[in-house]
């Protein structure tokens, strides 16, 4: 086999961007490099995940006597001790914690950014190995630096995100992240143990064939979002059609394949649930970034995700994300009458 070894880690890339930018201190390349340094530990536990039941299930005690911790526990964990003994980040936001955690110790309330995360999306797709994966935002504080990180650091529109990116635990592990200077994805290369960059300068295509949304709600959905699903299916060869329908059920993955082949993702509002599932903060945010960044759209179906002004850690809101052509006609259908 041809192996190319010239390919950029992602601390070589990090590194290289920052020597482009002479005035960067190198603090969001330390706060990456933390961040892929977790999802290499979640990783090597993610693909233990079905021996749980021989060496002690998730909760309970293994054959060494250790207490054995739910993966997206495990995961959160990893994620928040990095992040704490680092130098980029003053505090952290997370959907397996009620509260924001502000690390205030000295130098942590020096520190620019703030980073919020979903450790473990999809996990209720981990028995039966479907792929699984991490999201995350990072912002620049507002607050002043040398005081701990406040709430108002958190709670900002995603349009003022710095970075933002996700990791799917799949067939092969990959890190994508975009900052305003673009979105590029690192695929982990087992035999050195380092995210090495395969895609570089990820560009969302402008229509594609996938829409992706859970029918089992069709008929809670809103009558324009029924339309418009009901115009996925009756595509023709001369509308771009015949289009398909995937749906996982771990959005990484399912907006993964759509960002890179095209595509449109959908999670509605339903007559139960009329702000969907996902959240904002942690789930949309980082998804709407980096699909604007690559030319995609994500709106909550009026508006774009970048644009709502959050009012809590945990809110939810309906997500409809993807290639920019389709984003548009789904808005046709959505428009109030
Ligand atoms: P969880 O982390 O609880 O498994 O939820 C996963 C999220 C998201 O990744 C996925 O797209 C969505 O929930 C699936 O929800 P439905 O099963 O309701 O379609």
């Amino acid at each position: 086999m041809n192996i190319n070894r010239r390919v950029q880690t992602l601390d070589e890339f990090t590194i290289q961007q920052m020597r482009d930018f002479p005035q960067a201190t190198g603090e969001l390349a330390g706060l990456l490099r933390d961040i892929g340094l977790a999802a290499k530990r979640v990783n090597v536990e993610v693909n233990k995940a079905g021996l749980v039941d021989i060496l002690g299930d998730a909760g309970g005690i293994n054959v060494q006597g250790e207490e054995v911790k739910k993966m997206d526990i495990f995961a959160n964990n990893q994620f928040m001790g990095v992040l704490r003994h680092g130098i980029s980040c003053a505090g952290i936001g997370s959907e397996e914690l009620d509260d924001i955690v502000v690390f205030n110790d000295e130098v942590s309330n020096n520190s620019k950014y703030v980073c919020l995360f979903d450790p473990l999306d999809g996990s209720s797709n981990i028995d039966v190995n479907v792929s699984i994966g991490t999201i995350f935002s990072v912002f620049k504080r507002v607050s002043p630096l040398g005081q701990p990180a406040t709430a108002e650091d958190f709670l900002q529109p995603g349009r003022r995100q710095v970075a933002a990116g996700y990791i799917i635990y799949g067939s092969s592990t990959i890190l994508v992240y975009g900052t305003r200077r673009g979105v590029n994805g690192f695929t982990l290369d087992p035999s050195i143990g380092e995210f090495s960059l395969s895609h570089p300068n990820i560009t969302c295509p402008e229509t594609g064939k996938f829409y992706s949304v859970n029918h089992g709600n069709f008929f809670q959905y809103a009558d324009g979002v029924k339309k418009y699903i009901d115009g996925c299916q009756k595509k023709t060869k001369a509308d771009g059609g015949p289009y398909t329908q995937r749906y996982i059920g771990s959005m990484v993955a399912d907006v993964h394949r759509n960002l890179i082949k095209g595509g449109i993702f959908m999670y509605p509002g339903t007559t139960d649930k009329p702000n969907g599932k996902l959240r904002l903060m942690y789930e949309c945010n980082p998804f709407a970034f980096i699909l604007e960044l690559s030319g995609g759209k994500a709106t909550d179906g009026s508006i774009s995700i970048l644009d709502i002004v959050p009012a809590s850690l945990h809110q939810r809101t309906p997500f409809f994300a993807g290639s920019r052509k389709m984003m548009d006609e789904l808005e046709i259908f959505m428009k109030p009458a």
